[in-house]
């Protein structure tokens, strides 16, 4: 699984081969500047999850559920999910959260909307875990991550995303879990893994965590092309003309021909050569 946020992030997902992409509510960080994901809004996530959806991948698209979206009470956390998969054209919800979240898990469920679990490091939990943090470090850690782990599979999570826990821990969840379990600052042997798209490619301006390996370097690449195209056009160098349009037949001399007229007070150009782009003496 890969998150996407827009629609060639969709095209590139799908294409790459991915079964799974997730409109993350990481779209805060990486493409809206915020410092949290908690500044995201409903509205923000059909947004993006919508174009990503205008992308018609073949692999499954999930759309995160944005802090807030899913605490109030079960009813309007349906109606949350359902405006994701109605105006945004997920087909599967994802939210954050253990044990205390397996009764607004099961009232998604009760409207066929299959819900992903995410435990471990739950960015939206910031305040509460004083920072970004790895989680089950401790044994007491671990049983309760384990705890909440079974107690999402119970309510019905088709797969569980387990975020920035070491790894003996994610191994023994995938273990006693029924349901695939996806990695990431997880280790190796959760069943899949899943990266933020911008991480993996480069092309995120923050900090990059320890468990990212980079597969391109899009903001180097970027940065470079686009200051070759600055530089084209200070010297004149772009556009050429193979890169720019042409009048039909002779309407270009005939054009240029009644400007010169008009500022010489009538007297025909001398007409030089019939090419694309008139040129008048
Ligand atoms: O929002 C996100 O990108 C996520 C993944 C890191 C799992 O939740």
């Amino acid at each position: 699984m890969v998150t996407a946020y827009d629609y060639p992030g969709g095209k590139v997902a799908d294409r790459a081969g991915v079964d799974m992409i997730l409109v993350g509510d990481s779209v805060a960080n990486v493409v809206l500047g915020y410092e949290t994901t908690n500044e995201v809004t409903l509205e923000d996530m059909i947004h993006h999850t919508a174009a990503v959806a205008r992308s018609r991948p073949k692999a499954l698209l999930v759309g995160d559920m944005p802090w807030m979206s899913f605490h109030v009470n079960p009813d309007e956390t349906l109606r949350n999910a359902a405006r994701l998969v109605r105006e945004g054209g997920a087909e599967a919800v994802k939210l954050e959260g253990g044990a205390e979240r397996t009764e607004m898990i099961r009232k998604i469920r009760s409207a066929e909307i299959p819900v992903m679990g995410h435990i471990g490091l739950t960015p939206q939990s910031v305040h509460s875990m004083g920072g970004y943090k790895v989680m089950g470090r401790s044994i007491e850690d671990a049983r309760r991550l384990i705890s909440d782990a079974r107690a999402l599979d119970e309510a019905g999570v088709f797969a569980l995303v387990l975020e920035g826990v070491p790894a003996v821990l994610a191994q023994v969840i995938t273990r006693q879990v029924s349901m695939p379990t996806i990695g990431i600052g997880a280790g190796s042997h959760t069943d899949g893994q899943v990266l933020v798209m911008h991480d993996l490619l480069g092309y995120n301006f923050g900090r990059y965590p320890k468990f990212v390996r980079r597969y391109a370097a899009l903001a180097d690449t970027a940065i470079a092309a686009l200051g070759g195209w600055v530089e084209d056009v200070r010297t004149g160098a772009f556009p050429n003309e193979g890169e720019s349009y042409h009048m039909i037949e002779e309407a270009d001399f005939q054009l240029l021909a009644e400007q010169v007229r008009s500022v010489n007070g009538g007297a025909a150009p001398a007409r030089t050569r019939q090419t694309s782009g008139a040129h008048l003496s």
